[in-house]
């Protein structure tokens, strides 16, 4: 079994459930507590063993290019003035060279279609990531590496994390049903995104890390367009599912939709505790 190695984060989109803070910033790219977003997933798919990333962009994210390279004239000032603690936490953020590639989606035709995007770099036998970077995963164990631990377990199959979703939201996501469940991991039977109202066939709704074969890309390519007019990757993934197992994981951990105004503040704050403790918990008792 090939190790998972490559991650596809599509980064096109354009942010508007949290505008006008994205009308110029990438939403990857808005600060939660310290850093840009983007950061806090990177941080994760380096933990499950990720070597190297696919980001797929549009119009408008070269801060996205910019963020992981050199910044020569911050980065000479900052070590002119002896400032070698924030000079640290500069370069951390570096990638090794080579570790990202871009990919330039030219038109939002959906998440299945920036997915595909991406099939150039990788291997007809490669299993690889698919992280969607509006979710901040915070947990023990790196989200992505749960996903990529589960995909081996299950000797290869592909592997959807998904969660229980909140009452009456059902609608916006993509939903599996289940082929009953017992633990955290499951085999699935059926995808189906944004389920109109009240057809939803569980409550558990994809929340972002994927596991996939090689094999969806050829799939893509004949998906049509689905719900919102929008070639989905659900509907890529549930043509696949005609031919190779797929497994629900409830990973364990928390998630933060960053996409969401809420979710950003609630993000936020978590980000803060968890970096600084009860400094950042005092903070948030003084507000309240
Ligand atoms: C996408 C996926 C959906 C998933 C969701 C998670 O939808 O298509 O299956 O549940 O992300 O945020 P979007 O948020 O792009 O509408």
């Amino acid at each position: 079994m090939k190790r998972v190695r490559k991650a596809v984060l599509p980064v096109a989109g354009l942010g508007t459930r949290v505008l006008p803070g994205t009308k110029i910033t990438a939403k990857e790219m808005l600060n939660v507590f310290d850093r840009p977003l983007l950061s806090y997933i990177i941080a994760e798919g380096r933990a499950a063993g990720i070597e190297h990333f696919i980001f797929v962009t549009g119009r408008g994210k070269q801060s996205i290019e910019d963020y992981f390279d050199h910044h020569p004239e911050m980065e000479a000032q900052l070590e002119k003035k002896g400032k070698t603690e924030a000079l640290a936490a500069l370069l951390a953020e570096l990638p090794k060279p080579g570790e990202m590639s871009f990919v330039r989606q030219m038109q939002p035709l959906g998440l299945g279609h920036a997915v595909w995007c991406a099939r150039d770099l990788i291997a007809p036998d490669e299993p690889f990531a698919v992280m969607l970077p509006d979710m901040i995963m915070h947990a023990a164990v790196s989200p992505m590496k749960q996903a990529i631990d589960a995909h081996e377990k299950t000797g290869g199959a592909n592997i959807v994390v998904v969660e229980p979703c909140p009452e009456g939201q059902a609608h916006q996501y993509g939903i599996v049903a289940l082929d009953g469940q017992n633990g955290r991991l499951n085999r699935m039977t059926g995808m189906v995104e944004k389920p109109p109202k009240g057809t939803e066939p569980s409550n558990l709704f994809i929340s972002g890390r994927y596991v996939l074969s090689a094999d969806i890309f050829s799939l893509l390519e004949k998906t049509p367009r689905g719900a919102g007019g929008e070639i989905q990757l659900t509907d890529g993934m549930a043509e696949l599912m005609k031919t190779q197992a797929f497994h629900a994981l409830e990973y364990e951990g928390t998630t933060y939709d960053c996409g969401d105004r809420m979710g950003l503040l609630r993000a936020n704050v978590a980000m803060a505790i968890a970096a600084e403790g009860d400094a950042a918990r005092d903070v948030v008792r003084g507000l309240l």
